[in-house]
C-alpha cells in the first residue's frame, strides 16, 4: 500500500479505531447519571438546548428543560432583529428574560448570534458598504457589553459560507463590506466581552470531505495563523435522511479541533424516529466524546412541538414531553464515558525535548501537544531561516496521521516527513498514532 493510501486507510479507520479504544477504556464506569445535563458535567463536557422566550410560561417544557440540560442557548432572542429592531436602539428585555431563567437554574449560555446574513432587522438588510459595516461593529460591540461575563461562548458570525462546491463566501450584504468583515467582527467581540469564547458557527460543515467543511477549515487555520482572536468552531448539525450523519464525523471535529480551537456542536436536531434516528445520536456523541476538545453538545429544542422542523420529529422528547428512543441512546452513550478525566490516565514516557542543534542554518525545536489514548500532538518552532526544511522522524509502529501549517512529502518507510514552509509562519503540528510508542520524534533542520 502507497503512504497515501495507507493515509486513507487510517482516516477511515480512525472513528472505529477510536470507539473500539474509549469502549475498552471507559468500561465498568459505574456511575450511570439520569439526566443529560449531568452525565455530561461528570465527564467534563455540557448538554445543552435552545430555549424559546415564549415557552417559558410551559410548566411540562420548564421542568424538562431545567431537569436535563446544563446549557442554554436563546433560539431567537438575541439575533440582531431581536436585539436592535431600530438603529442604536438596543432591546435586551427578552434575550435577559433567557439568561435570568438560565443563570437563576444555574446554568450556563451560549450567546447566538452577533451576526449574520439572515434574521436582520429590515434597517440593516437595507444597509451597505462602509456604514453597514460601522452598523455591524457597533452591535456585536454593544451586545456582546450587554451581556459581557455572563456568556460561556459567542457565535461570533453565524453561516459565512455557501454551500456546494464552491468553498466560497457566502454572498451577503455584509460579505459585501469587505472579506475581512469576519475577522472585524470577532476583533470587536473580543474587546467587549474578553472572557467569552468566541465562536465561528455555520451548517453542512459536518462531512469532512465537503469544500464547505474544507473552506472553514482554511479560514479558522487562516485565522489562528495570524493571531485572529478565535477559540471555537460551532457545528449546527442540522441532519435528515438527505443530509445523513456523515460517518467521518468524528475526523471534522478532530481536524478543527487540531487547530487549536474547542469545538462545540451547537443546534443538533436529527429528523426521523426510532431506533434509526436513536443510532444517528448516539454516533453524534459518540464523536463528540473522541475528541478531547470537543466541549459539548446543544440540541435545537426541547419537545418535538417545539422544533423548527417540527415535522420531521427531530428531538429527544415527543410532543407529551415523554423521552424517545433517541433521548435514550443519548444517555447511555453518554454514561459510558470515563467520570472527570476525558484525557490518558498515563501520558507515557516523556523523553528530553528533542532540538536539532541548528548546524544546517535554522534550529528546529519540538513541543508537546495534546495526548490521547491512542495518540499524540507535537508542535515544531523553526527559528534561524524562514526558508527552513525539516525532517520529522518518528519511530515504528507511529504514523504520522495528520499534520498543518505545513507542506509535506513522506519519505518510502513513511517514517520521514519532510516539512516545508506553507506561508502559515514558522511553527507546524502533527498527530501521531503511536501505536504504544509515546517516544518523541526526532527533529533535523536545513535551509533550502
Ligand atoms: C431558527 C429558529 O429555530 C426559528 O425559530 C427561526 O424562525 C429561524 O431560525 N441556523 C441557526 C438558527 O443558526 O438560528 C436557526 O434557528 C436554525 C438554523
Amino acid at each position: 500500500m502507497n503512504r497515501k493510501s495507507w493515509r486513507a486507510a487510517a482516516v477511515t479507520g480512525v472513528v472505529v479505531a477510536m470507539t473500539a479504544a474509549t469502549a475498552i477504556l471507559w468500561q465498568g464506569t459505574s456511575n450511570a447519571a439520569s439526566t443529560l445535563g449531568a452525565s455530561a458535567a461528570e465527564r467534563g463536557r455540557y448538554f445543552g438546548t435552545a430555549i424559546a422566550g415564549s415557552r417559558l410560561s410551559d410548566s411540562q417544557y420548564t421542568t424538562i428543560a431545567n431537569r436535563e440540560f446544563n446549557m442554554i442557548t436563546a433560539e431567537n432572542e438575541m439575533k440582531l432583529d431581536a436585539t436592535e429592531p431600530n438603529q442604536n436602539q438596543f432591546s435586551f428585555g427578552s434575550g435577559d428574560q433567557i439568561v435570568n431563567w438560565a443563570t437563576g437554574n444555574g446554568k450556563r449560555v451560549r450567546g447566538h448570534t452577533l451576526a449574520w446574513h439572515s434574521q436582520q432587522p429590515g434597517w440593516m438588510q437595507r444597509m451597505e458598504g462602509s456604514s453597514l459595516r460601522q452598523a455591524m461593529l457597533n452591535h456585536v460591540t454593544r451586545v456582546a457589553t450587554n451581556y459581557r461575563g455572563k456568556i460561556y461562548a459567542w457565535d461570533v458570525v453565524n453561516e459565512a459560507f455557501a454551500d456546494g462546491a464552491s468553498g466560497a463566501r457566502r454572498d451577503s450584504n455584509l460579505q459585501r463590506t469587505g472579506n475581512d468583515w469576519i475577522e472585524a467582527a470577532f476583533r470587536a467581540a473580543r474587546s467587549a466581552d474578553p472572557n467569552a469564547k468566541l465562536c465561528y458557527n455555520d451548517y453542512n460543515t459536518d462531512n469532512w470531505s465537503h469544500a464547505k467543511t474544507q473552506a472553514v477549515y482554511r479560514m479558522v487555520q487562516d485565522f489562528k495563523s495570524r493571531g485572529v482572536p478565535i477559540d471555537c468552531v460551532g457545528f449546527q448539525a442540522h441532519f435528515n435522511s438527505g443530509n445523513p450523519v456523515p460517518s467521518n464525523y468524528h475526523t471534522t471535529l478532530q481536524n478543527f479541533a487540531d487547530l487549536g480551537v474547542d469545538v462545540q456542536i451547537t443546534e443538533l436536531d436529527i429528523e426521523g424516529s426510532g431506533s434509526s434516528q436513536a443510532d444517528q445520536y448516539r454516533g453524534i456523541v459518540q464523536a463528540c466524546q473522541a475528541v478531547a476538545r470537543c466541549t459539548g453538545i446543544t440540541v435545537w429544542g426541547v419537545r418535538d412541538s417545539d422544533s423548527w422542523r417540527a415535522s420531521g420529529t427531530p428531538l429527544l422528547f415527543n410532543g407529551s414531553g415523554q423521552k424517545k428512543a433517541a433521548y435514550d441512546a443519548v444517555l447511555a452513550q453518554l454514561n459510558t464515558g470515563q467520570p472527570t478525566n476525558p484525557s490518558p490516565s498515563s501520558p507515557g514516557p516523556s523523553t528530553s525535548p528533542t532540538t536539532d542543534p541548528g548546524g544546517g542554518g535554522c534550529t528546529a525545536t519540538y513541543s508537546e501537544g495534546q495526548k490521547w489514548n491512542d495518540r499524540f500532538n507535537g508542535q515544531v518552532t523553526v527559528t534561524g531561516s524562514s526558508n527552513w526544511i525539516v525532517t520529522v522522524t518518528v519511530g515504528s509502529p507511529q504514523r504520522i496521521t495528520a499534520t498543518w501549517n505545513v507542506s509535506a512529502t513522506w519519505d518510502s518507510s513513511g517514517n520521514v516527513m519532510t516539512g516545508r514552509p506553507n506561508g502559515n509562519g514558522d511553527t507546524f503540528g502533527f498527530t501521531i498514532q503511536h501505536g504504544g510508542n509515546w517516544t518523541w520524534p526526532t527533529l533535523s533542520c536545513r535551509t533550502a
